[in-house]
């Protein structure tokens, strides 16, 4: 492959620089609560040793409003404080940042707060006095953890502003590769094909390649070949005379036509009935078009691009693409492959969209929580970039703040069993986890609809109810353990 422009330092055309702001919490900081001066300035002088801001505050009032400013990725939280009890903070801290580590510490431990605070979702819980070298250690393990995901989102963030080529974004060398050819192709083409799954990119390829060509000036025309009825195929494509069918009320030109010194693009083209396949066939020959019930011959001049998510060889195996056409449109071929194949891309194509929304939705530079954003690398997004487009989309739209967590994504992304089970860390499942994860997917498959899932798994209501119960999934109210929603249509 040649040298990919990317790598030059002076931006040839066709890259822009898009400036990605880095998120609001992106250095690390620790907030310590507490009302007692000596304690606070004991855990600064421990503390001392790791880079990071340490902030403190005596009262939970001045120390809601220093997490709001400085978002804390550790918050250290004394639990009797004179203005408000430490449990009571703890869940406004998670809702102001659910990507928020809070410790509680407290002289009045006994083994219901801990549990309490562990409920209410507290990373973890210090008795006093203080065990220094524990507090010490557990910062320590925040401190690794925040700073590998601080430098991969910074990564991200530096590749997302290197990785985009005329709007497509990726970094991935089999996208790389996809963009030296496009560049290589688009001054010159005729006739291209553009295969990939459904969401990979199809359509935002096919623009580029028009942008790129020396017909940019002239009309890029779509044609989608999935939304045209059969009989109006052949009109719709080649045009007709006044009266050439019923309807046909004034003469029209068609879509080759209407292209004529650019581009057409025919999109979803292994849709084209077999019967208009033939003529468009004769038209890529001759470039020659008649309309339906005119015997006048006109030279149109068009590039075409084809796209398709169809395996078109094994479609004209079976009679049901013609052959010759297949060959005459894939001599230039750009195959798109799926994100799971480049998941490499993820990373940047997540901050496009996050940028993007960012604007749309008028909100300061939106980011993901850590565990959100271990979820979505470990889904293997079936409906490609154009799912995951959605789903920060969606997010966006659900989360309250800045920050996007677990619960703010669609809910087939937050209960995908793979997703589940990879982001728990642990790959080898116990049986009652497989149960579990398996149950899920059969409820996932039946749209939530519990009887029919019941049927499926060949078990009673009662069971599936009794499973889902254990798992802390109330199936009356269908909530997760996230507090996602399982979809309830009908029961
Ligand atoms: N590499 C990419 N970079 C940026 N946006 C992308 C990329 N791939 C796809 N998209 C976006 O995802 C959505 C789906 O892409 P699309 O081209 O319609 O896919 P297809 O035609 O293959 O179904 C579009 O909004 C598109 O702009
Ligand atoms: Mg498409």
């Amino acid at each position: 492959m040649a040298k990919h422009p990317a790598e030059d330092s002076s931006a040839p055309d066709g890259f822009r620089q898009t400036r990605v702001p880095l998120p609001r919490h992106a250095s690390l900081a620790l907030l310590a609560i507490d009302d007692e001066a000596e304690i606070l300035e004991l855990i600064r002088r421990w503390l001392a040793e790791l880079p990071l801001h340490v902030h403190t505050a005596t009262t939970a009032a001045s120390g809601f409003e220093l997490a709001k400013t400085f978002r804390p990725g550790m918050v250290l939280l004394d639990v009797k404080l004179p203005d408000q009890d430490g449990l009571k903070l703890l869940p406004q801290l998670l809702a102001n940042d659910p990507g928020c580590e809070v410790v509680l510490m407290t002289g009045y431990s006994s083994v219901e707060s801990a549990v309490e605070a562990m409920r209410l979702g507290a990373a973890d819980y210090l008795p006093k006095p203080i065990a220094m070298t524990r507090l010490l250690e557990i910062v320590r393990s925040w401190h690794k953890r925040a700073s590998v995901y601080l430098r991969t989102v910074q990564l991200d963030q530096v590749a997302s502003q290197k990785a985009v080529f005329e709007g497509i974004v990726g970094r991935s060398p089999a996208m790389l590769d996809l963009f030296d050819k496009l560049q290589r192709i688009a001054p010159h083409f005729t006739n291209v094909l553009i295969t990939g799954e459904t969401g990979t990119g199809k359509d935002l390829v096919a623009s580029v390649l028009h942008k790129l060509s020396p017909r940019r000036d002239r009309p890029f025309v779509v044609c989608n070949c999935a939304a045209i009825a059969e009989t109006l195929f052949e009109s719709e494509l080649f045009g007709h005379t006044k009266g050439a069918f019923t309807g046909a009320y004034m003469a029209r030109p068609g879509l080759i036509e209407t292209a004529s010194g650019g581009t057409l693009f025919l999109d979803e083209v292994g849709e084209i009935p077999l019967a208009v396949q033939a003529k468009f066939l004769r038209f890529l020959q001759s470039r020659e078009v008649q309309r339906v019930g005119d015997p006048t011959v006109r030279v149109v001049d068009v590039n075409i691009i084809a796209a398709t998510n169809r395996n078109l060889e094994e479609l004209s195996g079976q009679g049901r693409f013609r052959s010759d056409l297949y060959y005459r449109l894939s001599t230039v071929t750009v195959g798109i492959p799926r994100l799971s194949q480049r998941m490499e891309d993820l990373g940047p194509l997540i901050q496009h969209f996050l940028t993007l929304c960012s604007r749309l939705y008028g909100k300061p530079q939106l980011d993901l929580t850590r565990r959100a954003r271990a979820l979505l690398r470990s889904y293997p997004w079936p409906g490609n970039v154009r799912e995951l487009q959605n789903a920060i989309h969606y997010a966006a739209m659900m989360c309250r703040a800045d920050l996007i967590d677990i619960e703010d994504l669609p809910e087939t992304i937050a209960l995908h069993p793979k997703s589940r089970t990879e982001h728990g860390g642990s790959k080898v499942l116990t049986l009652a986890e497989a149960e579990l994860a398996h149950v899920i997917e059969v409820l996932e498959l039946a749209g939530g609809n519990r009887s029919k899932a019941a049927d499926i798994l060949g078990i009673s209501r009662s069971t599936l109810y009794r499973i889902l119960e254990k798992a802390g999934l109330d199936p009356a109210r269908g909530h997760g353990e996230h507090g996602e929603e399982i979809a309830q249509t009908g029961t």
